[in-house]
């Protein structure tokens, strides 16, 4: 009796200590503890697994089988072994699985016929069956499928935003696989940031306010919600415009800069403004608009040559805007094709796409295009609780879940105030534009 308690409150220790190690150190519990574990229950089920999900494939093998011979005299079936073929479910050859920061990934052979899609089609079921929070599926080269289960959401806690030394490149969040989610404007110049209201499109914003703040970049915002969200920032800001008409001479502002910046590659023989010598470069310039939507809308027939003035520099900015340092930040609640024809080509123009939560479908594939429709799933599945939370899709055509590093106002009005010197005036940027070299 004694023995068996003796045993029971050793059981009961390692159990406390186990749950004492997961708790205080993670990564080096699921490393030697967790991982291994798991491993060996993936490759045990995999069979069951594959059957379930409809990955396997029926395949001609020489088996022995049983099958029934003659009635004997007394009555029984004589039972005779015989070798034969007989059509047998193989399932996808699995590497072994490898741990990850957040779960482990493994790789398959797919089977003839299969293709990654038929994989993502059955992410849902696979992380079901296996109990993971998500199943990312990615083919590295044909014949190969990777799967990349992830065990717990690791963006329900992003830490705190590291600095961004590199210019234009600002690390704004996580990506769901663990690595920095970074918005870099010389790799992709213009974005679309779209979600419902209270979504986290703003703190993004101020997330990249707070980046680029201590770098030598002029900071320009179109803030159509009459300045609410932008004015705080108006130290670091270059330009601000907060109405229609101060839109117009603004854009007009950016489109002549483009102009000058134009002649001054001309004249240098240059491709874009990166290929001038460094003295001669000029400043490059971020353009945030806020609530885009609002550049667009009419009210009364008035406006219309304010909206399609608006537009057009819009777009010129967004076509010829990359070679000549202007780069695009667009947020908006719906960035659709009912605001007009501008609207629809400059998101053509923006390659790097942003889809927070959204209320509607439509929205999420206007913002996502024609990405894999599991993106689309997953920007309809971001929950109201974790603001912040958003699909990015960018330069390698792939798309990410990720979250945004929570920066407040106050963080963001604080870098505003702290780097204010470094924000070049517009006159400055408009009007002494470095001579050009004369050969
Ligand atoms: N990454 C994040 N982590 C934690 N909280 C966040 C994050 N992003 C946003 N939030 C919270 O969500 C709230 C709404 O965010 P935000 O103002 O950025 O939304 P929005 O999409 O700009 O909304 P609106 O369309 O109304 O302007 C903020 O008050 C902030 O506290
Ligand atoms: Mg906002």
């Amino acid at each position: 009796m004694s023995d068996a308690l003796i045993v029971l409150a050793a059981l009961a220790a390692i159990a406390a200590g186990l749950r004492a190690w997961r708790h205080l150190h993670y990564p080096s519990f699921w490393l030697a503890i967790g991982f291994p574990l798991t491993a060996a229950s993936v490759r045990a089920s995999w069979r069951r697994v594959a059957l379930g999900c409809n990955l396997t494939k029926k395949r001609q093998r020489w088996w022995f089988t049983t099958v029934p011979g003659a009635i004997a005299s007394t009555g029984l079936v004589k039972v005779r072994r015989r070798f034969q073929r007989v059509a047998v479910d193989t399932k996808p050859f699995m590497w072994l699985p490898l741990p990850t920061r957040h779960g482990w990934r493994v790789t398959l052979h797919t089977l003839e016929g299969q293709t990654p899609g038929d994989y993502a089609d059955a992410a849902e079921r696979l992380a079901h069956s296996w109990g993971v929070h998500a199943i990312r599926v990615s083919s590295p080269r044909p014949g190969r499928v990777v799967l990349m289960a992830t065990m717990r959401d690791p963006l329900v806690k992003v830490n705190e935003l590291p600095p961004s030394p590199d210019l234009l490149k600002v690390t704004v969040g996580r990506l769901e696989t663990g690595q920095p989610w970074t918005i870099d404007f010389r790799t992709v110049p213009h974005w679309l940031n779209a979600g419902a209201t209270q979504s986290g499109k703003s703190n993004l914003a101020n997330a990249l306010i707070v980046g680029l703040a201590a770098q030598p970049v002029a900071l320009v915002g179109f803030d159509l919600k009459g300045g609410v969200e932008f004015t705080p920032y108006a130290p670091r800001l270059s330009a601000l415009a907060t109405s229609r008409i101060e839109s117009v001479s603004l854009l007009a502002d950016l489109v002549a800069l483009m102009i000058d910046r134009m002649g001054l590659c001309r004249q240098a023989s240059a491709r874009n403004i990166w290929q001038l010598p460094p003295a001669l470069r000029p400043v490059p310039v971020v353009v945030l608009v806020d609530e885009l939507a609002e550049l667009y809308l009419m009210a009364d027939k008035s406006e219309k040559d304010e909206i399609a003035k608006t537009s057009t520099a819009l777009l010129r900015v967004a076509q010829l805007g990359r070679a000549f340092g202007i780069y695009l930040f667009c947020c908006g609640q719906r960035i659709g094709s009912d605001l007009g024809p501008g609207v629809t080509a400059l998101r053509a123009q923006c390659s790097g796409r942003i889809c927070h939560r959204v209320n509607d479908p439509e929205t999420a594939t206007m913002t996502l295009g024609d990405l894999d429709p599991a993106a689309l799933a997953s920007a309809r599945a971001i929950a109201a609780e974790t603001p912040g939370v958003a699909i990015v899709a960018g330069q390698d055509g792939q798309w990410y879940r990720a979250r945004s590093f929570y920066v407040s106002e106050q963080t963001a009005e604080q870098a505003a105030q702290t780097y204010a010197h470094l924000a070049p005036s517009w006159s400055e940027i408009t009007t002494h534009l470095p001579e050009p070299i004369t050969a």
